[in-house]
């Protein structure tokens, strides 16, 4: 199968004022690639086009699409910006901006649930189907989601999150097979615990209620193998040590994941 080139490629990437989103930004545009960020602080992405300015002059950060990706205005914005600089092309979209919610379900307010879903599921499959005629002129396009180990095998007090991700990961499977027959690639991307912002920035979360990050991996080492599952246009990469036991282990035994997950905290250590 072709390789995705960064080199004069147009792109998209949401989430793009922090943590895994950024990084994959730096790497992109040292790579040639023309990307139009999206997030909600104006102010860090125009540090980052001030960044990068000075970097790789010769590849300038268009100006970012500023708004909540789950605001179909913004998603708006971000086509058409990618439409006039592509000339009716688009080569890459990174549904990358999420968040999450820590603490049991039973003590949740529907609004975790709904905000959740909103940006971690319904924001980037809207802004692909707004995006998929530009993805349809692209060079060997790709649509890479950025899904979570969580989105393979579920845990307790994160079942908003959980649910938001497996759900970003049956559609992708989906479209990856609608897809296919036009050239596209869909490329899911499911990092495990990430030394990013966050865990600061979790909705509504239940006092007290905190998120394990043994064996975590750093932004900028999850962008390294986000751009390459993109360039070899991987369907699925799972990361991490860690990652990979909970998914793997979950595959071959289920009840007996099902069984570890449910034991008290204290018996588990
Ligand atoms: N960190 C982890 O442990 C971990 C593990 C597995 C998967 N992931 C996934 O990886 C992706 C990136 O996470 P991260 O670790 O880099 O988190 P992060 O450091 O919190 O970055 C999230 C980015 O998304 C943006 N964002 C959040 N809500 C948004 C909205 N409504 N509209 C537009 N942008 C929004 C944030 O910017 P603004 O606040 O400026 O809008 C920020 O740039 C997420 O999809 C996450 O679910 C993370």
């Amino acid at each position: 199968m072709a390789r995705f080139d960064p080199q004069g490629a147009i792109a998209i990437v949401t989430g793009a004022s922090g943590g895994i989103g950024r990084e994959l930004v730096r790497r992109l545009a040292r790579a040639g690639t023309i990307v139009i960020a999206n997030a909600r602080r104006e102010r860090r992405l125009s540090e980052l086009r001030d960044e990068l300015a000075r970097i790789v002059p010769a590849v300038p950060l268009p100006e970012p699409v500023v708004g909540d990706v789950s605001d179909p205005e913004v998603r708006e914005r971000l086509v058409r910006r990618a439409a006039e600089l592509g000339d009716g092309r688009l080569d890459l979209l990174v549904n990358n901006a999420g968040v999450g919610g820590i603490g049991p379900f039973e003590l949740a307010t529907p609004e975790r649930l709904r905000r959740i879903m909103e940006v971690n599921f319904f924001a980037p499959v809207e802004l692909t189907r707004a995006a998929l005629p530009l993805l349809k002129q692209g060079r060997h396009a790709v649509i890479c989601n950025l899904g979570s180990v969580l989105g393979h095998r579920a845990v307790p007090n994160k079942s908003e999150y959980c649910a938001s991700k497996f759900a970003l990961h049956g559609w992708s499977d989906s479209l990856r097979a609608e897809l296919r027959p036009l050239g596209i690639q869909v490329t899911l991307v499911s990092p495990s615990t990430t030394r990013s912002e966050f865990f600061d920035s979790v909705i509504d979360s239940t006092p007290g209620t905190t998120s394990p990050n043994w064996g975590s991996w750093s932004p900028e080492r999850v962008a390294v193998a986000t751009l390459a599952a993109i360039q070899a246009r991987r369907s699925e990469v799972i990361l991490s040590l860690g990652g990979k036991a909970l998914v793997y282990a979950d595959r071959i035994c289920p009840p007996l994941m099902n069984r570890l997950l449910a034991l008290p905290p204290e018996e588990a250590d």
